[in-house]
């Protein structure tokens, strides 16, 4: 289970170089992802798979581990009311400073969050849930803030099945983009730990599976880019209906 300071040491030593190495190692598909997972939270919340522009407008979404805040930029873009939160001071500041004025970011531990019981219409945690040290709580937190028939979105890295995509991808996973992320970044151990940690995830069965767990209905996952990540959305049931 990862410590938390040291978490939050490492994506603080990190924040500098956060956005181009996300840019680079991943050739840009990172943004792909995120504008997929705000296009989903939009088609939920509307309950509708037909895409209407003004989907989010108004609604209130909160971004947990939002790091320097893309995802929650591209939620304020199509028009929803954003909070950020994270727990590293250098990642909210750096978000804040891209987001001028546009959303609101703040510090905050996606174990405890500082909001009310069922006070959003969604929350979202993109590559965040897997730093977290306690995961179940880390959803438990999600779904207790939304409110009933509001929609919990979890992004995260996955590693492709298939013999070959799946080894040259470990391949590159694994050697490579820990060598480029410490030139870049001049830290050891962050970009190992990012293997790391993928390695460890569960499958995406079993990640919605905990979803369930919490108490998610209409959970499902859709895998993004052949598996390299996968996308979960889960609903908090609405009041009066049974589980
Ligand atoms: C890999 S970054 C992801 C950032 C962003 N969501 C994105 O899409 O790029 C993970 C973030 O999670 C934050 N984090 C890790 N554990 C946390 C916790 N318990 N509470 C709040 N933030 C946390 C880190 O500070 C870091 O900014």
């Amino acid at each position: 289970m990862p410590d938390p300071a040291s978490v939050r040491a490492m994506f603080g030593r990190i924040a500098p170089h956060y956005d181009l190495l996300n840019r680079a190692l991943s050739l840009g598909i990172d943004q792909r992802w995120r504008r997929r997972a705000v296009q989903s939270v939009a088609q939920a919340l509307a309950g509708s798979a037909e895409l209407r522009a003004d989907a989010l407008l108004g609604r209130t979404i909160v971004d947990v581990c939002c790091g320097t805040g893309d995802l929650a930029l591209l939620f304020r873009q199509a028009g929803a009311r954003v909070l950020g939160l994270d727990f590293t001071p250098a990642m909210v500041a750096r978000a804040a400073d891209k987001a001028s004025g546009r959303a609101l970011f703040g510090q905050g531990d996606a174990l405890h969050l500082p909001l009310r019981d069922a006070s959003v219409d969604a929350t979202s945690i993109a590559f965040g849930l897997r730093n977290v040290g306690d995961r179940l709580q880390g959803l438990r937190e999600l779904a207790r803030v939304t409110r009933p028939g509001g929609i919990v979105l979890v992004l995260e890295f996955s590693m492709p099945r298939g013999a070959l995509l799946g080894r040259a991808y470990r391949t590159y996973f694994t050697r490579l983009l820990p060598g480029i992320g410490r030139v870049v970044s001049r830290d050891a151990d962050a970009y190992s730990y990012l293997p790391r940690t993928v390695l460890a995830w569960p499958q995406p069965a079993e990640l919605e599976q905990e979803l369930r767990s919490v108490g998610l209905v209409d959970c499902e996952h859709v895998l993004l880019s052949r598996g390299i990540a996968c996308l979960h959305l889960g609903r908090v049931r609405s009041a009066g209906l049974p589980g």
